[in-house]
């Protein structure tokens, strides 16, 4: 038995779609109030399996975790350091986040290698190298990690690649390190400076985030605090490009438009037509077909990899050849194969999509391969003659929050069905 999410393409959208709160921002938020001694409240909480899962940690760790509407209650004040050796950690990509966390209160991690998205390769060796230089011995057998240190100190780091988890992971392991720690060539993403306000409000000491410099100043006491997740920047992409594919005047709510900014100049440059408010972006119908364009993937605030793949989705309607090239993730391409499978004609290159359009798409059965090959699979259907039957969506159900309801809420027509 198993869960799809069939789509009955050809409905235009129209009204509001509301964002959610961050998703990237919110799996490292929950990890990082295990630092506070008091409990921590988190609102803008998406409902999405990802939190559940971290959840589930937190209870593993004899963390009191309360949920009430979309805020989510963190008290770690009777929490017990246990070995993280339970399967769930293997769900998602953003465990590794309670190494730093766990590192940085007690001086000692031991849990499973995190699980996620294959995207090809994903190393974290960059988190490692900053766990030993401030300190901490790494070891690394059946299928756990040993991290442990009898006394954690500042360091300077120079993150040879800007890592959005290295940066967050280093960050959470300082913040009770003894003196100053030093992270150059931070990464510079929006969910970064989240968590820095969140540990700020617990007590902490964190300059510089949003920059390529973080400076992070050892404290010795953390408490509970109130925060509120900022929105998800690829959840409003994401609806932002569906509705330039499918929409008639569609509003999307809750953005920091500067967040997708990279995206809207780039659907602009293709003919969309975009009004951008301080906290909304309205997308009006399309009078004329868009133009193929060029885009590259790059670190924030450059084009974000999460969201090449919807937007080869729309490219498969614009007139001409687009070129998608992912710097982040090379093989990040399998939802062009299941593009092709519906119509679309793409030549997948080393690195690289030439998406050719217009082209007509069909609905079929396809599968969601990761969480932004399901959003871009989601787009398809929407503009597909037919009905498109996507499988696997417990990737998209990670990562975005109730977006079959989100849809009908708009007028599209997606359904939730259990096969064999
Ligand atoms: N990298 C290394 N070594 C490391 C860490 C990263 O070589 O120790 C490489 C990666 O292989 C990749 C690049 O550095 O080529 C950037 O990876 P980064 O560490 O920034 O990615 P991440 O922290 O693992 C987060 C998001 C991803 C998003 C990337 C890039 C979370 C939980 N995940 O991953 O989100 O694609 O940043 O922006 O925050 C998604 O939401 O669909 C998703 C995959």
């Amino acid at each position: 038995m198993q869960e799809v999410i069939r789509i009955e393409g050809g409905h235009r959208l129209k009204g509001e779609m509301r964002v959610s709160g961050s998703k990237n921002a919110t799996v490292a938020l929950i990890p990082a109030a295990v630092l506070a001694n008091g409990p921590v409240t988190i609102t803008g909480v998406p409902k999405i399996a990802d939190v559940e899962n971290l959840s589930a940690i937190l209870k593993l760790l004899h963390v009191n975790v309360t949920e009430k509407e979309d805020h989510l209650i963190i008290d770690p004040s009777n929490m017990k350091n246990v070995d993280l050796d339970d399967d769930v950690v293997t769900k998602l990509r953003a465990s590794y986040y309670f190494m730093g966390a766990l590192l940085g209160k007690y001086g000692y991690v031991r849990m499973k290698m995190p699980g996620g998205c294959y995207l090809g390769p994903r190393p974290i060796d960059l988190h490692i190298k900053g766990f030993e230089a401030l300190g901490a011995d790494v070891n690394y057998d059946r299928g756990c990690y040993t991290i442990k240190a009898d006394h954690l100190h500042g360091a300077k780091i120079f993150l040879d690649i800007a890592s959005v988890g290295a940066t967050i992971n280093i960050m959470m392991a300082a913040v009770y390190a003894e003196g100053k720690t030093i992270i150059e060539n931070a990464a510079k993403e929006p969910e970064i400076i989240d968590v820095a306000t969140l540990l700020n409000k617990m007590g902490a000491n964190v300059r510089g985030a949003g920059t390529n410099v973080i400076t992070v100043n050892g404290v010795q006491n953390l408490n509970g605090c109130f925060h509120e997740i900022i929105p998800d920047r690829i959840e409003a992409g994401t609806f932002v490009i569906l509705a330039a594919a499918m929409g008639d005047d569609v509003k999307i709510t809750n953005v920091i438009p500067k967040h997708i900014e990279s995206l809207t100049s780039k659907l602009q440059e293709m003919g969309a037509d975009l009004a951008i408010g301080i906290d909304s972006i309205e997308v009006k119908r399309a009078i004329r077909i868009l133009k193929a364009a060029d885009v590259t993937t790059k670190p924030y605030p450059g084009f974000p990899t999460d969201l090449q793949q919807p937007l080869t989705a729309l490219m498969t309607q614009a007139d001409g050849v687009s070129q998608v090239t992912d710097t982040i993730y090379k093989e990040r391409f399998k939802h062009c194969l299941e593009l092709q499978r519906m119509g679309a004609d793409i030549e997948i290159g080393n690195g690289t999509a030439l998406i050719k359009g217009p082209t007509r798409l069909y609905g079929d059965k396809v599968t969601a391969t990761d969480l932004r090959c399901g959003a871009c699979l989601v787009i398809a259907g929407l503009i597909a003659d037919g009905v498109t039957e996507i499988h696997d969506v417990y990737h998209i159900d990670r990562g975005y929050d109730r977006i079959d309801e989100k849809l009908r809420a708009a007028g599209g027509v997606a359904e939730r069905a259990v096969i064999a």
